[in-house]
């Protein structure tokens, strides 16, 4: 069981070194503004809910959110990454782009999962060439875990869905055994989907030749 509060392995590496002026200028003033409205995280049919909730988890510099929130007004995006630059440079853009329905948080999302979201309150997660952790003895540091298909499935609604993007084939395989060992989702080769443009990690795995598998989870 995940508990943000007891030692765990975490997902990711924590990068040190000396931010930019710019990037903690944007973190203090602009990402206040886009901390996560109480109403987004309440179960469905809360007053003031949005039609539809979704969460990303390690967002980068928020492309695909910006996309997601640009293509689906209806919905609101929660997008999390714990890499301060790429954090203020997607709040720096979701504030040119004018958009109202993307929240960021600057956040482990394992530990946001566990404390902050209710159940059953998400209708959707994005999980975008998430860290492959090539290394066998680093594989307990991916994302897709038991531990976090648990959570995930606590906190998704019944008809909530997964979807996962990575140019790992070895990543993908890993989720297809995982998935079914836990028991609480099935998983299903996913078409791409339109509103993703081609950034980040999916434009460098393009750019070198490595095809992109798309996945989407449902709940059994
Ligand atoms: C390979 S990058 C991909 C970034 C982006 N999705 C893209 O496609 O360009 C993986 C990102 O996941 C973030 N990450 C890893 N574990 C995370 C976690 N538990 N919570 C939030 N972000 C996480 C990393 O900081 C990193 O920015």
């Amino acid at each position: 069981m995940v508990n943000g509060s007891e030692h765990r392995v975490r997902t990711f590496n924590a990068r040190r070194g000396r931010r930019s002026a710019l990037t903690d200028a944007r973190l203090l003033t602009l990402l206040p503004r886009y901390a996560v409205p109480p109403a987004v995280l309440a179960p469905p049919g809360a007053p003031g809910r949005p039609e539809c909730v979704v969460l990303e988890v390690g967002c980068g510099h928020g492309a695909a959110a910006l996309a997601y929130a640009a293509a689906t007004p209806e919905a609101h995006i929660v997008a999390l990454d714990v890499h301060p630059p790429g954090v203020a440079r997607m709040v720096a853009a979701v504030d040119a782009a004018g958009l109202s329905n993307l929240s960021a948080e600057l956040a482990d999302a394992v530990e946001f999962l566990a404390e902050r979201v209710p159940q059953g309150a998400l209708d959707a997660v994005h999980l975008f060439f998430p860290d492959p952790w090539p290394k066998t003895r680093h594989h307990r540091r991916r994302f897709v875990s038991p531990d976090t298909l648990e959570l995930l499935a606590m906190r998704l609604t019944p008809a909530g869905r997964v979807l996962v993007a990575t140019d790992s084939p070895d990543y993908a395989a890993y989720v297809r055994v995982v998935v079914a060992a836990h028991g609480g989702f099935v998983v299903r080769d996913a078409a791409r989907p339109t509103w993703r443009p081609v950034a980040g990690y999916e434009a460098k795995a393009l750019a070198a030749g490595r095809p992109v598998c798309d996945l989407v989870l449902e709940r059994s």
